[in-house]
């Protein structure tokens, strides 16, 4: 025997494939090899590494193996081929060239991880050895061959992550010996037939992500009777998650009393959770979140003392949250949001000292907080509480949930203070009481949660002080202090914070200047408004006091009105500083365009600096007013100067031109220099202000536009009527043309000396009769 093998090893040193001595019994094998060369022939990548010993000359002559059976990736049994392992090989391939046909004695496939595309061959069905079989995770589409069901050998099949679709093969019910049944994450539609419950030996069925419907056949967990003679008893793991099944969930379910894993979540199931349920004694993750579940919690749930996950979220469950719930002393997270459950939260709720995550947002339950709630739990990670009737105050013992590093208790009915030992809670990356009752000041503890990134005290009583210690929140991101009664300065180190991105402070009792900061760079009306009087440093001015604005406008006082438009008036103010400005100020009506010419101002005026465009040094804002303030150019606006003949006369050709060029330097820079680009929409004589060397200044950007382009640009009219460009006035497109036409109208009226309104009206009604041709040609 052991020289036959030293000969026959010989032989095929000596001898060059494929002439075989057919004695050495290498032809089944010789043939199995031309097949799989063939195979890799096909494959898009050639340069594969992993394919280098796929070749006839790969002969390891220390095995006295034949080929294939010593390329990498394949075993043999008496010389043919049985496994063949190519899992995360970086195949790119298709499976029609595959030597189904050639591989009789393949008991394992693995042809996990790779981009295998196409179609499964029916040829598939010839495999019929065939007892493993894994394509998880790579691109095969359309149809299961319903071949696949001659592969009554078969107790693994892994088809997940693949992009097949079509229905699950009609007769599962061959697979009697299958004890894995993987084809989650594929396109399949359909209903699951009632014979799947002829795979009695199944433990794990994965088939979520798919686009099933119609109902789970109660087959899956009858017992015996005449229609059917097995059931999925051995099921330990049973996950049709993310599909369209609907219908009641099966009573027989409750038989499964091996299952682990019972994932229904995201599916359109209704009815009630069967109490069944409680039977599943070994349950350990059970997941029915978002589906149209309705009734009460089953009591018996409290029998599941192996669970570990409840998530019944997003449902339409109602009653009280069962006190059997504290049975469950292996629990670690619970997921009860978005429901109607109502009454107090048990106070007994899982004793056992190891839940991480409760969330119970969104229902309607009612009672205080349970104390016990924050003192039992030392490994407390994630909490909300959101969106109930919890009332009552917060107790003093959370601070004992050294580890939670989440607390949500917005939208409740909590009243009083916020205790100082929230400054034990040093992990905690977000916390939300915004929406209660709560009052007094807020504690300078929360200083120490350095490691917060949200904060969101907002729509409830705070008096007091923002905390300086605030300055130590180094992490935050989010600070949402609107809609309390705080008082004071902002303090100056919140606009150095780091990381502060959201800010919001309005309707509060804040006074004085916005600090300049990194922080509040990007600070809208919308997160200051409503205050005592704050006042936003933009540039220029040493100290903007909303105080001494009104103190030296006398109240705004018509003595000092230099100027009305449909916004609002613009004063002269002298500051103490000796300085003089312009001060815009928007009239007292709640309006939410006011609003958005405000901010359009700001936000326009903040970007872009240039000679010919006014500067605005700042802003204010409180309850009642909202101004802007500008430099003062002493000679008014352009309309005026025309309008008078004195000062119209001073205007001589040189200076004209000098005021057009000025508002083309300004345009050109709006348009092309500025990212995105500006159109300002209200070119006009009356938003075109003078200096004394009659040097023009272009104002006026509340209808200013960023012309984004990713969006469309359409916009309502906006504009002043006799330079609106007529197009846009049709199309409502808002780009660079708008501005334009306007200063092509203001040209002639610097040239003309008044606005040339007969010509404009001719050139209108020209430009109607053309748009009305376009229309009828086209
Ligand atoms: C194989 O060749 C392709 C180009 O044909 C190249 O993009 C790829 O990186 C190569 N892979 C290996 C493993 O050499
Ligand atoms: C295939 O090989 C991988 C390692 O490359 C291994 O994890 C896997 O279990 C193998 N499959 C079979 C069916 O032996
Ligand atoms: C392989 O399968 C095809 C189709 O299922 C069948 O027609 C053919 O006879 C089979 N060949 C062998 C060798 O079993
Ligand atoms: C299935 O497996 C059994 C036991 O291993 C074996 O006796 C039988 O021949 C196999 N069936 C086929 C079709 O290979
Ligand atoms: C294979 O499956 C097809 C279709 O399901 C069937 O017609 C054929 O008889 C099966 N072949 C064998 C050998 O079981
Ligand atoms: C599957 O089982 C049914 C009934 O048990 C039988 O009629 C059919 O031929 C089988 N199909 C295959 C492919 O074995
Ligand atoms: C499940 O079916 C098997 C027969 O396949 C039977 O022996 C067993 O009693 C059944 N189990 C239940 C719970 O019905
Ligand atoms: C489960 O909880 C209920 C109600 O709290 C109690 O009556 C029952 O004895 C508990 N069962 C177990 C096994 O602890
Ligand atoms: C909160 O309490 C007030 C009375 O204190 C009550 O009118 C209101 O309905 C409660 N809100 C909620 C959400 O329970
Ligand atoms: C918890 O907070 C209280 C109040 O701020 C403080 O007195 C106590 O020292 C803190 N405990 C720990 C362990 O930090
Ligand atoms: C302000 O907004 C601009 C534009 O959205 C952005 O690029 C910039 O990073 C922001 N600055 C700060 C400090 O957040
Ligand atoms: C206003 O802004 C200017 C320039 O940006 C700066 O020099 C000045 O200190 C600021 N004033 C206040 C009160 O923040």
């Amino acid at each position: 025997m052991g020289s036959f093998k030293i000969i026959s090893t010989f032989l095929l040193v000596l001898l060059p494939f494929p002439s075989f001595h057919p004695k050495c019994g290498a032809s089944a094998s010789a043939e199995e090899a031309a097949a799989l060369l063939k195979w890799k022939a096909s494959f898009r990548n050639q340069n594969n590494s992993f394919l280098t010993s796929w070749n006839l000359q790969s002969i390891n002559a220390k095995k006295s193996s034949v080929l294939p059976c010593t390329w990498a990736g394949i075993s043999c049994i008496d010389g043919r081929v049985n496994r063949l392992n190519l899992s995360d090989w970086s195949i790119e391939g298709s499976l029609y060239d595959f030597p189904f046909s050639s591989l009789p004695n393949l008991e394992y496939l693995d042809l996990s991880q790779n981009q295998i595309f196409g179609s499964i061959p029916k040829q598939i069905g010839n495999l019929s050895k065939l007892s493993y079989l894994n394509f998880y995770a790579n691109e095969l589409s359309q149809e299961i061959p319903p071949e696949i069901c001659n592969l009554t050998n078969l107790t693994h099949l892994d088809f997940g992550s693949n992009q097949l679709s079509g229905a699950l093969p009609e007769s599962p019910g061959n697979l009697t010996n299958l004890i894995i049944l993987y084809i989650y994450e594929n396109q399949l539609s359909g209903s699951i037939s009632k014979e799947i419950g002829d795979l009695k030996f199944l433990t794990d069925m994965e088939l979520s992500d798919n686009q099933l419907n119609g109902s789970i056949p109660a087959s899956i967990g009858n017992l015996s009777t005449l229609e059917s003679l097995s059931n999925l008893t051995n099921l330990i793991e049973l996950d049709l998650s993310e599909n369209q099944l609907s219908s009641s969930i099966p009573v027989s379910i409750g038989n499964l009393s091996d299952l682990e894993l019972l994932a229904l979540h995201e599916n359109q199931f209704s009815g009630t959770i069967p109490p069944t349920f409680g039977n599943l004694s070994r349950l350990v993750d059970l997941r029915l979140f978002g589906n149209h579940l309705s009734g009460p919690i089953p009591s018996a749930i409290g029998n599941l003392i192996s669970l570990q996950l409840l998530s019944l979220g997003d449902n339409n469950l109602i009653g009280a949250i069962p006190k059997s719930l504290g049975n469950l002393t292996n629990l670690i997270e619970l997921y009860l949001q978005n429901n109607q459950f109502s009454g107090p939260l048990p106070e007994l709720l899982c004793q056992s000292g190891i839940l991480q995550n409760i969330s119970v947002s969104e229902n309607m339950l009612t009672g205080p907080i349970p104390k016990k709630m924050f003192g039992v739990y030392p490994v407390l990670d994630f909490i909300d509480l959101s969106n109930n009737k919890f009332y009552g105050k917060l107790s003093s013992n959370w601070g004992e949930c050294k580890m939670l590093k989440t607390l949500i208790v917005a939208k409740n009915n909590i009243t009083g203070g916020v205790p100082p030992e929230i400054g034990n809670l040093t992990q905690l990356h977000t916390l939300n009481l915004s929406l209660n009752y709560l009052s007094g000041e807020i504690p300078r503890e929360i200083g120490k949660l350095t490691q917060l990134s949200e904060l969101d005290l907002s729509q409830n009583f705070f008096t007091g002080e923002i905390p300086s210690e605030f300055q130590n929140l180094q992490s935050l991101g989010t600070l949402d202090l609107s809609q309390n009664n705080l008082s004071g300065l902002i303090p100056k180190a919140l606009a150095e914070l780091p990381g502060l991105l959201h800010i919001n402070l309005s309707f509060n009792n804040l006074k004085g200047p916005i600090p300049s900061g990194r922080a509040f760079v990007n600070l809208t009306l919308e997160e200051v408004k409503g205050n005592k009087g704050l006042c936003g440093n933009i540039t220029g001015l040493r100290a903007l006091l909303y105080k001494e604005i009104v103190r030296s406008t006398e109240e705004f006082s018509d003595t000092y009105c230099i100027g009305k438009g449909g916004c609002g008036s613009v004063y002269k103010a002298q500051l103490p500083s000796g300085e003089v400005v312009a001060v815009k100020r928007l009239h007292n009506i709640p309006n939410v365009g006011k609003d958005k010419s405000f901010l359009n101002e700001i936000r326009a005026l903040t970007e872009i600096k240039h000679r010919n465009i006014v500067k605005l040094f700042g802003f204010c804002s409180n309850a009642q007013h909202s101004i802007l303030v500008y430099e003062y150019l002493e000679r008014g606006s352009l309309a005026k100067i025309l309008s008078i003949e004195e000062q119209a006369k001073e205007l001589d050709w040189q200076k004209r031109l000098n005021i057009i060029k000025g508002v083309a330097h300004a345009l050109s820079y709006m348009h092309h220099d500025c990212s995105p680009p500006i159109v300002h929409r209200d070119i006009s004589s009356n938003n075109i202000l003078l200096e004394p060397e009659c040097e023009a200044h272009v104002s006026d950007f509340g209808t200013a536009k960023f012309l984004r382009r990713d969006s469309s640009n359409w916009s309502s009219l906006a504009g002043t009527y006799g330079y609106v460009a007529p197009e846009f006035a049709y199309t409502m497109k808002v780009n660079e043309k708008c501005d334009v036409y306007s200063f092509g109208v203001l040209a002639m009226e610097v040239i003309k000396g008044k606005h040339p309104g007969d010509l404009i009206a001719n050139l209108l009604s020209s430009t109607l009769e053309e748009i009305e041709l376009i229309t009828k040609v086209s």
